[in-house]
């Protein structure tokens, strides 16, 4: 049961549930502990890439992109270390996360567009082409690392659905299927995974849509086939395996933010003067390394997407 260990940037569940919900679910992960836990020990913590890949010959590297300040981290170290709630609250789900079926993978796009959609991963990649980008990412929970991501910027997309004149959001949903991902069987979390930005965020060059890593198709755990990267905000706002996107004039609540708003915000705008309510972020700790490392605002990337917060004061706005 170590690999159950319960993150400490999550509120104690007994504190968002009730007490019978909450044991229930205690037996529940001790039910699925043993098994999962061997499984742990094989091998094929991803999908490997083949000849029919799109990324054979693996897309060029985009030169604005290529240098993240930090060596990249080690795929067999960010391929055993996921958060992906799906498949349970350990970081260890890579096994696990094997059994979501990403062939035939359909987006739905809609909401306030000209006119909705439906596309396939390849048509999608047909029409947005690929490029690869070095970023970091900080978890909300102070870990990073650095990933090399193939994918393409995110206004692409925004710019294929043709967004109304009155829409402000952009919203992303994961997948929601109770047989491949166990934990989305528990009530308690608002179920599916969402996210979302502004249209400006949308379009800052920095706003990337992942479909692989390290040159391969993206691994399950990392959440294929398509996941969101944006290296400015804490890495639960990066979400993953979507198959909806739709456009709003109303501010959308993320997974997180609708569990507990004053934790985890809409903005979440890294940022080392402004304390998480429970620790500090003033440091971090690289994925590869034992020595903590001071956490850089917007994670580095002040020069690209400090302007999308002027009038904002550094901390609070930017968090809420
Ligand atoms: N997306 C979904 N659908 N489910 C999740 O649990 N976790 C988020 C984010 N996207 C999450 C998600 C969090 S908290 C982080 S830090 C990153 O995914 C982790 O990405 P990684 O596993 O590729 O490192």
């Amino acid at each position: 049961m170590i690999y159950h260990r319960r993150p400490s940037w999550i509120m104690k569940e007994n504190t968002v549930t009730d007490e019978a919900v909450f044991l229930n679910r205690r037996q529940i992960m001790a039910g699925m502990g043993a098994g999962a836990g061997l499984a742990l020990l094989g091998t094929g913590a991803g999908a490997a890439m083949t000849p029919e890949s799109p990324f054979s010959p693996r897309p060029g590297l985009n030169g604005a992109f290529a240098n993240a300040g930090r060596a990249v981290t080690a795929e067999s170290i960010t391929s055993k270390y996921n958060n992906f709630y799906e498949f349970g609250s350990s970081k260890r789900i890579s096994k696990e996360a094997q059994k979501l079926n990403t062939d035939d993978w359909v987006i739905e796009v809609g909401g306030m567009v000209n006119k909705p959609f439906r596309i396939g991963i390849e048509d999608l990649l047909k029409k947005t082409g690929t490029e690869e980008r070095i970023y970091r990412h900080r978890c909300v929970e102070a870990w990073s690392m650095v990933v090399p991501w193939i994918g393409f910027p995110m206004r692409k997309l925004v710019d294929l659905a043709q967004p109304t004149s009155g829409a402000k959001y952009i919203v992303f949903e994961t997948f929601m299927d109770t047989k491949v991902a166990k934990e989305q069987k528990a009530s308690w979390y608002p179920w599916p995974y969402r996210e979302g930005y502004t249209l400006a965020e949308a379009q800052n060059d920095l706003a990337f849509m992942v479909v692989g890593a390290y040159g391969k198709v993206l691994h399950k755990q990392f959440g294929a086939p398509l996941r969101v990267h944006m290296p400015w905000k804490y890495g639960f706002k990066s979400i993953k395996s979507i198959v909806k996107v739709s456009f709003t004039n109303k501010r959308p609540k993320g997974f997180w933010e609708s569990l507990q708003n004053k934790e985890y915000g809409f903005w979440a705008n890294v940022n080392p003067e402004y304390d998480h309510p429970r620790w500090s972020q003033a440091t971090e700790k690289p994925l590869d390394s034992d020595e903590r490392v001071p956490t850089l605002l917007y994670n580095g990337y002040a020069e690209q997407v400090a302007g999308l917060y002027a009038g904002n004061d550094q901390g609070r706005i930017n968090w809420f």
